[in-house]
C-alpha cells in the first residue's frame, strides 16, 4: 500500500499536467485506433477523467484501461467508452438511456453530445457519489437514479438511444420497448460465457443485431426481487 501510495506521488510530480495526458489519450488511444466521430473526439478530449476516479487512481486516469472505482465495480477503458458512444451515432437533439452509471464518466461524455442524459445506477453509493460528481462539474443535462435499470425509465421513453455498460445475458425487453422508431442500443451481452459488444436498431418495432467487439464488463446484476 505504501508503495503504491509513493509511486502514485512520484507518478503524480511527474505527470502533473493532465490537459496534455487527456490529449494524449485522444491521440494514441482514441484517434489511432480509429475512432473518427468528432463528437466524441471532442467530447474525450475535453471531459477531465480524472475526476471520476478514486483519489488514489487520478494519476491513472489517462492509462489505456479501466480502474477500480470502489463497491467492486469499474469505469471502462477509455476507447471502450468512446467506440460504443460512436457507434450510437448520436445527434445534439437526442435524449440518451444509460443503464450503470458507475462513475459517471460515460454520462458526462454523453452528457457533451447530446441535450440530456438519463442514467441508473445499482449500487447507491456509487450513484450517489457520480451524481455529486456530475453535478460539481456543471452538468444540468445529466438525470441520475439510483436503482435496478433492468426496467428501464418508463416516464422518459421513447429514447433514442441506450447504452448498456453492464453485461446482461439478454438485453431486458424493456429496454427495447422504451427505444424511439429508428433508436439504438448498444450492450457487452454475455454468451456461452464471453461477452460482445452488440448494436441493437429498432424499425416498426422490430429489432436488427450486429455483433462488434468482443469485451470484458462486470456482470449485469439485479435487485432482490
Ligand atoms: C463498468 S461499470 C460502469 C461504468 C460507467 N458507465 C462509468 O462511466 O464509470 C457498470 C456499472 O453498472 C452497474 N449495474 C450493474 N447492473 C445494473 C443494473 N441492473 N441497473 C443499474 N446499474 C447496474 C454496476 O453497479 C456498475 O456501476
Amino acid at each position: 500500500m505504501i508503495v503504491l501510495i509513493l509511486i502514485n506521488i512520484l507518478y503524480g510530480y511527474t505527470f502533473q499536467n493532465y490537459t496534455s495526458m487527456r490529449a494524449n489519450m485522444v491521440e494514441n488511444q482514441i484517434i489511432s485506433r480509429g475512432i473518427t466521430h468528432q463528437a466524441t473526439i471532442a467530447a474525450m478530449q475535453k471531459v477531465p477523467r480524472h475526476m471520476y476516479v478514486p483519489d488514489e487512481f487520478q494519476t491513472f486516469a489517462y492509462d489505456d484501461r479501466p480502474l477500480p472505482i470502489g463497491n467492486n465495480q469499474t469505469i471502462s477503458q477509455p476507447y471502450i467508452v468512446a467506440y460504443m458512444t460512436e457507434q450510437l451515432n448520436l445527434k445534439p437533439s437526442d435524449k440518451v438511456l444509460e443503464i450503470g452509471t458507475g462513475s459517471g464518466y460515460q454520462a458526462a461524455i454523453l452528457a457533451e453530445i447530446v441535450n440530456k442524459v438519463f442514467t441508473i445506477e445499482i449500487i447507491k453509493p456509487l450513484g450517489q457519489r457520480a451524481a455529486t460528481t456530475l453535478k460539481n462539474e456543471g452538468y444540468t443535462n445529466v438525470f441520475c437514479r439510483i436503482g435496478d435499470g433492468y426496467h428501464g425509465w418508463k416516464e422518459q421513453q421513447p429514447f433514442d438511444a441506450i447504452i448498456i455498460t453492464a453485461s446482461p445475458p439478454e438485453v431486458p425487453e424493456a429496454l427495447f420497448n422504451q427505444l424511439s422508431d429508428k433508436g439504438q442500443l448498444i450492450a457487452p451481452v454475455e454468451e456461452n460465457g464471453q461477452q460482445f459488444l452488440v448494436l441493437y436498431t429498432k424499425s416498426k418495432n422490430k429489432i436488427k443485431s450486429k455483433r462488434l467487439l468482443a469485451v470484458r464488463f462486470v456482470p449485469f446484476t439485479r435487485d432482490k426481487q
